[in-house]
């Protein structure tokens, strides 16, 4: 059996930037003109007229001030309030997979390798561009990597889960260098229509490189142990998929196509889900709170990040010791935890232990106990 280490992670971030008070201004437009459209079924009682949204119930709610997106002119657009994407040829690379090059290059760089040093790759994703060929196998091609490449799905959690497989199989010797790529449009699938949850996602694309421990070519993280969950839940979910044509009002523009989720309902029971997960995980692995140096916890809501932050080390965290990102990102999926990993993780010394943990719909949660190994002030 080998030991896999993490070598290097890096995070691609869209150019375009939106603030609470635009997304609020461009909501609040929408509800205007639907309310004005519907004028004669409000007055009548048949539907209930659209609230404004508010930048100070955003904050306070969720911990979000900022959010990348692909595009922000469709989003922003109360005609519109989706995504505007530029229609591709099948000879170019698609969106996912450029945004993933883009992140596999600078986790490549951050570990001093080139892609044929590398023969997996999992794109490891809340959604997918298209059905078929698998998007790893397009990133593969376009980094130069031989060997094989898959794309799997556990929504929020995905990070986790394909860091899992990866170090499973550098352990067992099947593949000697894996990386695990994130891009995450989750701008395509959010309802931005919803005051409840238009605030809740933002796009970007992060990448792991995982390695045999003995092939790290500078500091690098020791991959001591990986955990992961599942239990079915209708909180948090989204009905769009391959059958949507052969069902009545399959194609018609329907709420439940996109992103919903039950967000009280999702806080109650995924908190303790997640909280006793790293506790089994830690203790399982003789880790106390005590040594644990660092949290980077999936990235959807502040109050949810405190709250498991101080279940498991039995004390209010310090803010190095839990960094949060979404304030800057939002809930950008399974990446959050990684873009969290990948900023604040340079300065941990020698022998240092942290925690990565991502969770979501599914449910699900992943945890990976790691090491640091080769301080250095880079
Ligand atoms: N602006 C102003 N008011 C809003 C609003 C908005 N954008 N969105 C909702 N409200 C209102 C609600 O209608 C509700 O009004 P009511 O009390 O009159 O019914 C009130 O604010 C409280 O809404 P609620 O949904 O209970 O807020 P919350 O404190 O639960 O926060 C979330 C909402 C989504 C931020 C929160 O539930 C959450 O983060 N849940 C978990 C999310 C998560 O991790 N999901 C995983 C996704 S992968």
């Amino acid at each position: 059996m080998y030991t896999p280490a993490i070598t290097g992670t890096g995070v691609f971030t869209p150019e375009n930037i939106i603030t609470n008070a635009e997304l609020v201004a461009a909501f609040n437009a929408y509800a205007d003109k639907q309310n004005a459209k519907n004028a004669d079924k409000i007055a009548a009682g048949e539907i209930e007229p659209l609230q404004h949204s508010s930048e100070e119930f955003i904050l306070k709610a969720s911990g979000i001030e900022n959010r990348y997106v692909m595009d922000k002119s469709g989003v922003l657009d109360p005609d519109v309030m989706h995504p505007l994407l530029r229609q591709r040829s099948d000879d170019e690379p698609g969106i996912m997979t450029e945004m993933a090059v883009d992140a596999c290059k600078k986790a490549l760089a951050q570990a001093g390798r080139k892609a044929e040093d590398v023969d997996l790759v999992i794109c490891a994703a809340s959604n997918h561009e298209r059905a078929y060929p698998a998007i790893a196998i397009e990133i593969q091609q376009a980094l130069g990597i031989n060997g094989f490449g898959f794309d799997m799905n556990v929504a929020c959690s995905s990070a986790t889960f394909g860091i899992q497989a990866a170090a499973d199989m550098i352990r067992s010797g099947s593949v000697r260098s894996a990386l695990v790529v994130n891009p995450e449009i989750c701008s395509g699938h959010l309802e931005w229509r919803d005051r409840d949850c238009h605030f809740i996602f933002g796009d970007v694309a992060t990448a792991t490189l995982i390695e045999r421990i003995e092939d790290a070519q500078g500091p690098h993280f020791e991959v001591l142990s990986t955990r992961c969950a599942t239990s079915f839940s209708n909180n948090i979910r989204n009905n769009n998929g391959f059958l949507r044509r052969s069902r009545p009002a399959g194609v018609v523009d329907r709420r439940d196509m996109q992103f919903m989720q039950n967000g009280r309902k999702v806080f109650k029971e995924v908190l303790p889900m997640v909280s006793k997960h790293i506790s089994d995980h830690m203790e399982a692995e003789g880790v106390t709170s005590s040594d644990l140096k660092r949290l980077w916890l999936h990235q959807a809501n502040k109050t949810m990040n405190d709250f498991i932050g101080k279940k498991v080390l039995g004390r209010e965290p310090e803010a190095d010791e839990q960094p949060n990102i979404l304030q800057d990102y939002a809930n950008t999926s399974s990446a959050g935890s990684i873009i969290a990993f990948s900023k604040y993780s340079d300065d941990l010394a020698d022998g240092d232990i942290g925690l990565i943990c991502s969770f979501g719909a599914g449910y699900s949660v992943g945890s990976v106990i790691v090491k640091r190994h080769g301080w250095t002030s880079r």
